[in-house]
């Protein structure tokens, strides 16, 4: 977590699914055990970095479990491995737990909704680079859009362990409240906006939700919902930082609110990937260089996925 601590060796490794559950309409949490190497290996990981889980094997849902829209998509092959970040890490006793929050969106993540305990999959990982801690922070601002809460629930309970003195306070988006990715009856709070969202409040971390349709929380873009926040605070930018993970156009609107209140900040990068071990160069990021109006590519899956938001060209 901090710059310069070491890195867990990568590997291929066999997990075991302990637990898949359902919580939303499209979300699981899943659930992997890790003994022997493996669980060496994922102790250490840090909050952002991600595993490529080999899913060609594992079974489709019977047809009626399948959602209308994904019936074409359920029918392609899973020929490459798919990365997926941590939600939650826990060694002990020689084994290591990982949570991943997921959402079914095409053929492999249909699959993998039909994981249940005992069943073993084949995992290459820990990939990439995490989240850092620079020096001099006191508030650290996790900033998610839909299933980047995933690793920013990860990062909340590393920074709560490991950084006590930083105060740490989690903004959560999505379109609607069907689109976040949390257990809560987020029905039965709707209006309410200053949430506790279990998630995150398992670590003593406050939450505050946004949702563009207003169904839940701040009505609006999360990122809205940080800047009405950052205007009433009275923190010295310098000491805060923003860590962020959602959509590329959510990542985008947060470098600049970044750059504009000079605050750092790091984004999690997405790209499709094949490798996940920067050869096959297929998830390249633009970055720009000390050169004015120079940029060069970078790798998703190897130099991040987490970057200095200041550091990336962004699409939009
Ligand atoms: C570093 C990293 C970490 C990730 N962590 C998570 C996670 O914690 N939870 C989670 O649910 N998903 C995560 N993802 C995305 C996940 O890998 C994809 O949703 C998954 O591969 C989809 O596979 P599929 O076969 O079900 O759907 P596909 O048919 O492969 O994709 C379905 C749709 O999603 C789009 N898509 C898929 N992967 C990406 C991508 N990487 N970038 C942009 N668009 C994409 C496709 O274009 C398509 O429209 C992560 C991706 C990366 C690169
Ligand atoms: S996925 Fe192959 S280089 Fe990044």
């Amino acid at each position: 977590m901090s710059e310069n601590c070491s890195k867990a060796k990568r590997g291929q490794y066999w997990a075991t699914v302990c637990a898949n559950k359902r919580i939303g309409e499209r979300f699981y949490r899943l659930g992997l055990e890790f003994s022997g190497a493996g669980a060496e290996a994922f102790s250490k990981v840090q909050a952002g970095q991600f595993l490529q889980l080999e899913l060609s094997g594992a079974a489709l849902p019977s047809a009626e479990d399948i959602p209308e829209d994904l019936k074409d998509a359920a029918e392609r092959k899973v020929l490459l491995r798919r990365p997926f970040s941590f939600a939650d890490v826990t060694a002990k006793d020689n084994k290591t737990s990982a949570e991943i929050l997921y959402c079914v969106v095409g053929p492999a993540s249909l699959r993998m909704t039909t994981f249940s305990a005992g069943d073993s999959v084949s995992v290459i990982g820990p990939l990439g680079n995490g989240f850092w801690v620079p020096e001099g922070k006191k508030t650290a601002l996790l900033v998610s859009g839909g299933m980047g809460a995933g690793p920013l629930q990860h990062l909340a309970k590393i920074l709560t362990n490991d950084f006590p003195d930083i105060d740490v306070i989690a903004f959560a988006g999505a379109k609607t409240k069907e689109g976040l990715p949390f257990k809560r009856q987020l029905d039965k709070i709707a209006q309410q906006l200053e949430f506790s969202l279990p998630e995150f409040a398992r670590y003593g971390v406050k939450s505050l939700v946004a949702t563009d349709d207003g169904s839940a929380g701040f009505a609006g873009l999360v990122t809205d919902c940080l800047s009405e926040w950052l205007g009433k605070c009275d923190l010295a930018s310098e000491n805060m930082v923003i860590y962020s993970c959602g959509p590329e156009v959510m990542l985008a609107r947060m470098a600049e609110i970044a750059k504009e209140q000079n605050i750092d900040c790091q984004v999690s990068m997405e790209r499709r990937m094949a490798c996940g071990i920067g050869i096959c160069q297929s998830c390249a990021v633009e970055c720009k260089t000390d050169g004015p109006g120079e940029s060069i590519y970078k790798m998703c899956c190897t130099d991040g996925p987490v970057f200095d938001s200041a550091e990336v060209v962004f699409s939009f």
